[in-house]
């Protein structure tokens, strides 16, 4: 079943990336194409959005946009085609990342991210590519298969050492309703308070797409793409991808001790990207859309200093 994509702080994301007249967007997870036709209004006849996605199927969503001739399209992971702009010269005055899946890809029981619908276990973005989650399950030591859950899913020790146990007895696993089962049986529901397998689930996806170390290349190729004054907006929604953007904003601050309020730094640290206040969903855009629940937006302007020896 395909519901089709609710974008998440829609009007936060364009008020911390002010598209406007002939500026360059990177719009780097098109998903939808939510946010892309929002910034499309936004953007004058010289204007230009450049669009990504690693999953074959947003492309796809992204033909009729392709009309525009403001509006590119680029098929891959992200810090791959970030870092191939950079090369090619291509400067923007705005980065935005809505990070994690879009409700295409959950709702859609055959690409294996719903714990809820049966599927085969591939939670691959880009299913070309990669090891399945299945192939990971049923291959990885279960000290690894424990680390994963803790570390992508902030799945308690104990919990993520009962769960990987559960697995590697019933092996091999093919569907989603078989991973859910194994994690039902290793952690009971009252323990968790809600469906265990939803942590389960997200862990071993971030990890099967390279996740976290996917968006600390991209976040790089970002900045050397921004001009002075140029906008990074990421919307993030579980804690290892808000903590890697916000570590990635405060490294760039340096010792700034300025408020996010003031226009410019005053205080003499030179930082080489001034941070934004950090958002969440409206009371209003919860109850519309319960999957925006765990949203973060941060944001960050490039200030003039140079990028130095990195
Ligand atoms: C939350 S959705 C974006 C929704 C979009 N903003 C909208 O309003 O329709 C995230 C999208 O990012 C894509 N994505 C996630 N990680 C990616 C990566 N490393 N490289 C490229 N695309 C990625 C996913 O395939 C998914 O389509």
């Amino acid at each position: 079943m395909t519901t089709g994509h609710y974008p998440v702080m829609l009007e936060e994301a364009l008020e911390a990336l002010t598209p406007k007249g002939d500026e360059t967007i990177v719009d780097a997870t098109f998903g939808g194409g939510g946010h892309s036709r929002r910034i499309l209004e936004e953007l004058g006849p010289g204007g230009r959005l450049i669009a990504i996605d690693r999953d074959p199927e947003a492309a796809e969503r992204a033909a009729k946009l392709r009309e525009d001739p403001r509006f590119s399209f680029k098929v891959g992971a992200y810090d791959e085609v970030l870092k191939r702009l950079v090369e090619e010269g291509v400067r923007a005055d705005g980065v935005l990342f809505d990070l994690g899946l879009s409700s295409f890809q959950i709702d859609e029981a055959e690409r294996g991210f719903s714990y809820v619908q049966e599927g085969p276990l591939d939670m691959r973005m880009d299913p070309s590519s990669g090891r399945s989650a299945a192939d990971f399950l049923n291959e990885a030591e279960p000290a690894e298969i424990s680390d994963v859950l803790v570390r992508y899913g902030d799945v308690p020790r104990g919990e993520a050492r009962r769960v990987a146990g559960e697995i590697s007895k019933r092996r091999p696993l093919l569907t989603t309703v078989e991973l859910s089962g194994a994690v039902r049986s290793a952690v009971g529901w009252k323990e968790r308070g809600g469906n265990p397998a939803k942590r389960v689930f997200q862990a071993v996806r971030v990890f099967v797409n390279d996740e976290i170390g996917g968006l600390e290349r991209a976040l790089d190729a970002a900045e050397e793409l921004l001009v002075p004054g140029g906008r990074l907006v990421a919307i993030t929604f579980h804690s290892g991808e808000d903590r890697t953007v916000k570590r990635f904003i405060k490294d760039r601050e340096g010792r700034c001790v300025c408020p996010p309020e003031l226009p410019v730094c005053v205080c003499g640290a030179a930082p080489i990207l001034r941070r934004g206040v950090v958002r969440k969903p409206s009371q209003q855009e919860v109850g519309e859309n319960s999957r925006s629940a765990s949203a973060r937006l941060r944001s960050a302007v490039r200030t003039n200093e140079p990028l130095g020896g990195r």
